[in-house]
């Protein structure tokens, strides 16, 4: 399969953003290990009273958002509360991130914040840190069987429940039985799991009622973009062209989506999206997208480091913080779950109004037009 040239350019805006935000050096190496260990307040002195945390983040290709959002928020998050840290990047290898786990605990780390690559992977990371006497976060995926002290993430379920009504929402401005497909996240993540719950509660109905008709339900391994276009082409092929509106799991899917439609020449129909990330943005703006899904990232940065910040000295987080249970199949972790936001045209705002991304993210080349309509500048 080719890739699109809409896809490459693609790639390389994001290459760009990454390069933007961290500088060059914190992007596509194969060890994206750009460490600070600072100590807020500037005196090193009380340098002993600090508690090391490590970063696992999963790649740097399922979603813009891990480099992007997730590194610098932490950092920030960190950096305010004068805890040391480490932030690595796996790059999607599931036994580097196992090395980077036991290099981080080796250096001292008392606390790790763990995105998995899958629940097996993670539980033995998991292990392997309770054993030395290191505790664990599952941040923004769950790890089945795992022994995280808590997990912080979204309600993924509803991130799932405001894609499929956004989906139908759009859909419902055509009228008659659209034939929708469903392009799902990685069979690897409980995420993709919750989201397809999510959706299907809205779906699923429809189907049964015959209001809307499902001609294509695929997982895309890794949430690769790259595999997910090859998905997505072969399910034109199939359907001769006849898709109307597709469930895409998340900006990167749903792009991929988009830039078959686009190489096919077809017109525009609603995508949907998740993660509110730059590019999925223009694609909003340009009305190739209908819907992503804003998650306030800072929040579940902020609420990651305020419980490692408790683990770590021994004490109990803030009243209030931890605010539910989540089974991971096995026993209930404690949760911080936070609520997701539809995002539209109508409101794309705001992402601009609570700083997630700043119009030059978003609003260059053609772009500076659909800007200015839509009010951001
Ligand atoms: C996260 C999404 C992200 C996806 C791919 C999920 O676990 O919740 O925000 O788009 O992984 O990285």
């Amino acid at each position: 399969m080719k890739h699109s040239p809409i896809s490459r350019r693609a790639l390389a805006i994001g290459g760009a953003l990454c390069a933007l935000a961290f500088g060059a050096a914190a992007c596509g190496s194969s060890n994206n290990n750009s460490s600070s260990s600072t100590s807020g307040g500037s005196s090193t002195t009380s340098g002993s009273k600090a508690q090391k945390v490590g970063v696992l983040l999963p790649d740097t290709q399922s979603s813009v958002r891990w480099e992007s959002f997730d590194r610098p928020d932490l950092q920030k998050a960190f950096a305010a509360a004068g805890v040391p840290v480490t932030i690595d990047n796996a790059q999607g290898d599931k036994s580097t991130q196992q090395q980077q786990a036991e290099q981080l605990i080796t250096n001292g780390a008392k606390v790790l914040l763990l995105v998995n690559l899958d629940s097996g992977s993670g539980a033995a990371i998991e292990a392997n840190a309770q054993s030395r006497g290191v505790k664990v976060i599952d941040y923004d995926r769950l790890t089945l069987k795992g022994s995280a002290a808590y997990y912080v993430s979204f309600d993924n379920v509803k991130v799932g429940q405001l894609q499929g009504q956004g989906l139908v929402d759009c859909l419902s401005k055509a009228g008659g039985t659209p034939n929708i497909a469903e392009l799902n996240g990685s069979p690897t993540d409980n995420n993709a799991t919750l989201f397809k719950q999510g959706y299907d509660s809205i779906l699923k109905p429809l189907y049964d009622s015959g209001k809307a008709k499902k001609v294509a339900d695929q997982s895309v391994p890794d949430w690769d973009n790259q595999k997910a276009l090859t998905i997505f082409e072969q399910m034109l092929q199939k359907t001769s062209n006849k898709i109307d509106g597709v469930l895409a799991a998340n900006d990167g899917l749903g792009n991929s989506a988009i830039s078959a439609l686009k190489a096919r020449k077809l017109k525009q129909i609603p995508v949907t999206g998740q993660d509110a990330t730059p590019q999925g943005i223009q694609n909003i703006l340009s009305g190739d997208q209908c819907m992503t899904v804003y998650k306030a990232v800072k929040k579940e940065a902020d609420a990651a480091s305020k419980l490692a910040i408790a683990l770590a000295t021994g004490k109990q987080p803030e009243a209030g913080l931890v605010n539910g249970k989540t089974n991971d199949t096995a026993r209930d972790v404690p949760s911080v779950l936070l609520v997701p936001q539809a995002i539209t045209k109508d409101n794309v705002k705001v992402v601009f109004d609570d700083g997630f991304l700043k119009p030059s993210d978003v609003c260059v080349g053609k772009y500076q037009s659909l800007c200015s309509k839509a009010g951001i500048s």
